[in-house]
């Protein structure tokens, strides 16, 4: 019976003080948002909030068909905070800190070639509308990151909605 119980004690602490502190500690950090650096932002969007779990740009559908120079077929996904900056329509006035933007560009034949993502940092770059650029491969590698000029560049086109292309959903 002693054996038992000292199983019993055994697995209990375990649960006080290993299991359940980790638990709690997983589920918060799902809600604490990465800091603008490539490998963070990475781990956040594949292991913690992983995005292919987040919803669609309203209105897209996955592998849509894309324009240069992202790929032919496009799937893009946003965070909860994007999602509700879209819906308030609020692409001239700023999206929402937080705000997360996946874009997988595929091939004609739906080959993955790489991820292209836009982050909303509270005063990362406020020239460049506090936006985090990041390239990451299908082998989840950081290809660049940060104040890419490329991307700057093209997206300031549409600086007067917030850096982004897509037309927002109709309401
Ligand atoms: C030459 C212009 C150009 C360049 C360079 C460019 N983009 Fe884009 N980007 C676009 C266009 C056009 C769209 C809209 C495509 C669509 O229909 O989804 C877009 C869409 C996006 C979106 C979806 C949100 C939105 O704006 O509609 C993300 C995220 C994105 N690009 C990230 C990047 C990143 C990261 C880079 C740099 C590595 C980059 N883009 C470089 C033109 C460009």
């Amino acid at each position: 019976m002693k054996a038992i119980n000292r199983y019993n004690v055994t697995v209990l602490l375990l649960l006080t003080f290993f299991l359940i502190p980790t638990l709690i500690w997983a589920n918060g950090r799902a809600g604490e948002m990465p800091g603008a650096e490539g490998e963070e932002f990475l781990e956040y969007i594949t292991e913690v909030n992983p995005y292919h779990e987040w919803a669609l740009w309203p209105g897209t559908e996955k592998f849509y068909e894309g324009t240069e120079p992202h790929g032919i077929r496009l799937t893009t996904y946003v965070n909860e905070k994007a999602l509700s900056g879209i819906e308030q329509g609020m692409l001239e006035e700023g999206m929402p800190y937080g705000s997360i933007i996946v874009k997988e560009n595929y091939s004609a034949d739906e080959e993955l070639i790489n991820v292209t993502s836009m982050y909303k940092k509270h005063g990362f770059n406020p020239e460049g509308g506090d936006w985090f650029w990041i390239v990451h491969t299908p082998d989840k590698q950081v290809a660049d990151a940060g104040r890419i000029g490329m991307c700057m560049e093209c997206h300031g086109q549409v600086k007067h909605r917030d850096y982004l292309f897509i037309e927002a959903h109709e309401q």
